[in-house]
């Protein structure tokens, strides 16, 4: 597509199409750029948002789950009646106090922390699809044995590395869920049952670990960004179709402009050919018109006409053609001083060969 520069020389005014377009086109791809590069920049933001809106959940809700541990452990285990859900926990066997019978005959066992925080992540997982545990490097019940993530997760808890590990990731069902874990610190409630683990106060031992499945979240979350996006493009479109009504405006004025710049410009060109025409005319057709005012006369006095004169009207009349010659063969566009404050065009400089740009 060719816009107004190379118009201009060929002496056609650009269009106001094109030249909007030629105005419009920077400021649209500046557009497009600025849209992406907040999209990308908000997607990030809200993803932020969204993890450390799930940071602050499941923190609330770990403290919950650690006081009712430490209440548990200062019990030393509390006692429930047994029933099918809850046997007594074999991980106790070496408890003589484990089981005990009430005076009309039910039977009650010890529930130790790690017991309770397994039944109420039954509930949980039930009533709130979350799911949690207690999980350890070197776990009494192999079911408190750490996943992959669990694993590294502890490592940098226990070196006090980290105060707490979160990770977006994806289940076994290839859902993403959020992973997060707080570790469990050792008190002196814990070691009466932990001392063959060389559990000692203060210590990190194993962590609570939280599965928060995300596909509420990620809805949330889609909402917000299609919110963005759409206002996004409002504004963009908006600011879009104002810009090109004002830039249509101002290069159809422009485009006026420079027709009738160009309109004078050919005028001044007409006008000094005209000026070097008749610039170079005049003087042989001056000469024509006396000599055939002279030969008329001497016809009519029936003198004889010399080869001379005959020779200078044919003279006069080459020289005319040559000018017309050059004329034709106008090839670039040349002017020289005529009278002071007056160009012509100059024919011989104009119709030089090989001046064709
Ligand atoms: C009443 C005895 C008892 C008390 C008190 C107790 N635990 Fe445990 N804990 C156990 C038993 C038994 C297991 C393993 C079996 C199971 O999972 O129930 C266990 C499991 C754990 C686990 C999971 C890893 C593993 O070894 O299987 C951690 C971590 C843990 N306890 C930490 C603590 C901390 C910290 C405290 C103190 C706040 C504490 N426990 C208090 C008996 C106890």
């Amino acid at each position: 597509m060719k816009f107004f520069p190379a118009n201009l020389s060929s002496g056609e005014p650009p269009g106001t199409f094109r030249l909007a377009l030629l105005f419009l086109t920077p400021f649209l791809a500046v557009l497009i750029t600025i849209f992406f590069l907040m999209t990308a920049w908000e997607s990030r933001k809200i993803g932020e948002e969204q993890m450390s809106e799930l940071k602050e959940v499941s923190n609330a809700f770990l403290e919950q789950i650690m006081v009712t541990r430490t209440w548990n452990a200062r019990h030393g285990g509390v006692y429930v009646e047994t029933s099918p859900d809850t046997p007594p926990n074999s991980y106790l066997n070496n408890d003589p106090h484990r089981d005990m019978l009430s005076s009309d005959g039910r039977k009650y066992t010890r529930i130790n922390p790690a017991y309770m925080t397994r039944q109420l992540s039954e509930i949980a997982d039930k009533t709130h699809g979350y799911k949690f545990r207690i999980v350890s490097l070197t776990p009494i019940n192999p079911y408190n044995a750490p996943d992959e993530w669990e694993r590294g997760a502890l490592k940098e808890l226990e070196n006090g590395k980290v105060a707490a590990a979160a990770a977006i990731l994806k289940d076994s069902g290839n859902r993403r869920v959020f992973k997060y874990m707080a570790p469990i610190k050792v008190e002196d409630s814990c070691i009466k049952c932990h001392a063959r683990q060389q559990y000692s106060h203060g210590n990190v031992k194993g962590g609570i670990s939280i599965v928060i499945p995300m596909a509420q979240y990620d809805r949330i979350q889609a909402t917000k960004f299609r919110r963005t996006v759409f206002s996004l493009l409002a504004i963009g479109l908006i600011s879009f179709l104002f810009i090109s009504t004002i830039v249509v405006y101002l290069s159809r004025r422009l485009n006026r402009e420079i027709k009738k710049n160009i309109e004078q410009k050919q005028l001044a060109a007409a006008m000094e050919l005209a000026g070097a025409t008749a610039h170079e005319m005049r003087q042989p057709i001056t000469v024509l018109q006396n000599l055939v005012t002279l030969v008329s006369g001497k016809l009519r006095q029936h003198e004889t006409v010399t080869e001379e004169e005959i020779g200078i009207i044919n003279g006069q009349c080459g020289r005319i053609n040559d000018i017309i010659k050059k004329m034709l063969n106008i090839t670039s566009y040349r002017t020289k001083v005529y009278l002071k404050g007056k160009e012509i065009m100059d024919l011989d400089e104009s119709a030089k060969p090989g001046d064709r740009k």
